[in-house]
């Protein structure tokens, strides 16, 4: 009897698993396209929306103010450089303005404020993009003088908070929407420097930023590109400020280091940053006008397969493993090498 039993049990058995699994398949379908339908709503009425955008000069910036002017977007550009001011409101209609703006000078930035305001009228402003960044020095943490850190926590951290809370008040007169640019260097310290400091500032401060304008129909993105073809991922400017450090070391220093650290170091940077850095600016702008123009903006974007596949992943595991990955990308001083 028990034999003929066993395999009706047996089918039962497997049919029941198998019913399961494709359960949990479907649920997962059905959520993936909910999401997908969800991220694709799109707000309407752009040729009445302001944006005012920071660091505009080249990069991120000046192909987000370009790419959001042909949408039709009334866009306020600020730019660091007079230069900069002219090109870009040459290469765009005439909706789009440009203004000069010093994100560490917050006389500069009320500036803009009152600019803006008399832009926008009543309908306050839709978007606040914190674009505007710089990276050097990046180097060995021992280099580095306290100024080195200043100088870039001024413009990437106080600078973002200077024209976050300045700009506050137009913002919420339109429910509106901040889209602050960290990095993966705000997730995972690759380099020591300011840059990375200020990023994972930027992260912070985006974060509750999110939670405390929530109430008042704010919302708050973050966007954490990986490593991209611009400004602040350019080799000659990196190279120039690690001489100008190296130069300025006592020589016991230098000698703990070794006399061919400095080069050692510069080329498998160079070797790294010529595989990384990609190209396509648009994959970072496509994130910022999403933030921009979703009905539903994400808390945050990865931007780039390096940002999606390598360093956002990287950045979940455990501390050792990053140390591992980190050390086997950087040269070790000469003292210090296991013979
Ligand atoms: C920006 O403003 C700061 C503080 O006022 C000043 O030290 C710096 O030189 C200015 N930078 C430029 C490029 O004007």
């Amino acid at each position: 009897m028990v034999s003929v039993v066993d395999p009706v049990k047996g089918f039962v058995e497997v049919l029941l698993s198998h019913l399961a699994l494709t359960c949990v398949l479907l649920l997962a379908c059905f959520a993936a396209v909910r999401w997908y339908i969800r991220d694709s709503h799109r707000v309407g009425g752009f040729t009445q929306k302001h944006v005012f955008i920071t660091g505009c000069d080249s990069g991120f910036g000046n192909l987000l103010a370009r790419q959001l002017d042909r949408k039709g977007f009334r866009v306020i550009a600020g730019c660091l450089t007079e230069k900069g001011a002219t090109d870009l409101g040459a290469a765009t209609s005439p909706r789009l303005k440009t203004l000069l703006l010093n994100v560490t000078d917050s006389v500069s930035i009320r500036r803009a404020v009152e600019f803006v305001r008399r832009e926008v009228g009543e309908r306050g402003l839709w978007g606040l993009v914190n674009n505007a960044g710089r990276s050097v020095p990046i180097g060995p943490t021992e280099w580095m003088q306290l100024e080195d850190f200043t100088k870039v926590l001024n413009v990437n951290l106080i600078g973002v908070i200077d024209v976050t809370l300045q700009f506050l008040p137009l913002l919420k007169k339109a429910k509106g929407r901040v889209v602050n640019v960290a990095s993966i260097l705000g997730r995972l310290s690759l380099i020591g420097g300011g840059y990375s400091v200020s990023k994972w500032g930027v992260e912070a401060f985006s974060d509750s930023l999110r939670r405390n304008m929530h109430h008042f129909g704010i919302k708050v993105s973050i966007i954490e590109p990986g490593f991209f073809k611009t400004a602040v991922t350019s080799l000659d400017l990196i190279e120039a400020e690690l001489k100008r450090l190296w130069a300025g070391l006592p020589n016991d220093v230098k000698d703990s280091y070794g006399a061919t650290y400095l080069d050692d170091y510069m080329r498998i940077q160079s070797f790294s940053m010529n595989i990384l850095c990609c190209q396509d600016i648009s994959k970072v702008t496509w994130c910022m006008e999403h933030a921009l123009t979703a009905q539903y903006p994400r808390t945050r974007y990865g931007a780039g397969w390096d940002a999606k596949l390598l360093w956002i992943p990287l950045s979940y595991l455990p501390s050792f493993v990053s140390d591992f990955i980190v050390n086997v990308l950087l040269p070790s001083p000469k003292g210090t090498r296991k013979s």
